[in-house]
């Protein structure tokens, strides 16, 4: 391997672990499936709960910008199951041990950054201060105007989302648009059966959708964080989506990249790779650490 001589295993990286300021997470969907979230990929995710529904050509159009321009009620008529915003009243997912490992993280000052693929802000709400997560995929916090950029809380779209109904504009002037007849539930996916309506354009979450760009923060604190961090945890990702799944690509050839996961990711390309259900990994890494009664108290709380 063309990677570091000198990291043996995983005592190296449990040891920068605890003397490092500058541990990279980089984290995917796994880390909030014990919280109820279910990731994308695996035999029981989104994408094949998503198989065969909603009259999509292949599940991941569940999350195009194309698609959602045209046909915003399909992406509707799912949200509600994965809908998880702060502040909205229905929010019953709660942040798992990985969530508040990363606050321990931070709070024992070892932390430099959280890239998180996920969108639902549980990391937030483990006490992980906002300037330490970058959400690369965005998130349910907020949601914007297609077309004039007006920008709401996410738990104002809380009631239609729960009611399977598009969230539309306050500021835009209605305007000739195709959409299901109103009495289609589920709505009608052939689109010949659509009827015209006056109605302003729809809002959507501000989660990154396939056709669109990653925030600015990613691109600028990735140039900033990586040439100088000390090692990096990947957490709970299948790492197939780019570029977030470059991340580890741009890691300088003497810093350790470690592996959490269920199933093997890109077996041989990391130094240490820690196979196993998320929370058990992270409560022995918090005993190596020695967190691991802060950690059970981070629970309780
Ligand atoms: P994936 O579903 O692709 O990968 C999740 C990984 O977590 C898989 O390798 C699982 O084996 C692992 N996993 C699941 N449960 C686990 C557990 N309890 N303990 C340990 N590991 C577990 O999700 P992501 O890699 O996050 O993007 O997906 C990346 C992006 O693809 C998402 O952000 C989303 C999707 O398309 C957009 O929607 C833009």
């Amino acid at each position: 391997r063309s990677r570091v001589e000198w990291v043996k295993g995983v005592e190296d990286v449990i040891s920068l672990l605890r003397s490092s300021a500058d541990v990279i997470v980089l984290a995917g969907a796994g880390i909030s499936v014990n919280c109820g979230i279910p990731d994308f990929r695996s035999e029981d995710g989104i994408y094949a709960r998503l198989k065969g529904r909603f009259g999509l050509k292949k599940p991941e159009d569940m999350f195009s910008l194309p698609l959602f321009l045209r046909r915003p009620d399909i992406f509707y008529s799912f949200a509600e199951e994965i809908y998880c915003a702060p502040g909205a009243a229905s929010n019953r997912f709660r942040p798992g041990a990985a969530h508040l490992f990363f606050r321990l993280l931070s709070e024992k000052g070892r932390l430099r950054r959280v890239y998180t693929q996920n969108i639902d802000s549980l990391d937030l709400l483990a006490g992980v201060p906002k300037d330490k997560v970058v959400q690369c995929h965005g998130s349910f916090a907020t949601a914007s105007c297609v077309e004039c950029g007006w920008q709401c809380e996410g738990s104002e779209i809380e009631d239609a989302v729960k009611a399977k109904r598009v969230p539309r504009c306050p500021v835009c002037p209605p305007k000739p648009t195709k959409v299901p007849p109103p009495d289609s539930n589920p709505p009608a996916f052939d689109e010949s059966t659509l009827v015209e309506e006056l109605v302003p354009p729809p809002l959507k979450p501000d989660i990154v959708f396939f056709g669109e760009q990653l925030p600015s923060s990613f691109h600028r604190l990735i140039q900033e964080d990586l040439p100088s961090c000390s090692v990096m945890l990947i957490i709970g990702t299948s790492l197939q989506v780019a570029p977030v799944s470059t991340m580890p690509k741009l890691l300088p050839p003497d810093i350790p990249a470690a592996v959490i996961n269920k199933t093997l990711v890109k077996p041989g390309e990391f130094d240490v790779e820690l196979l196993g259900d998320v929370d058990e990994v992270v409560g022995w890494l918090c005993k190596q650490l020695r967190w691991n009664g802060l950690l059970e108290e981070l629970k309780r709380s």
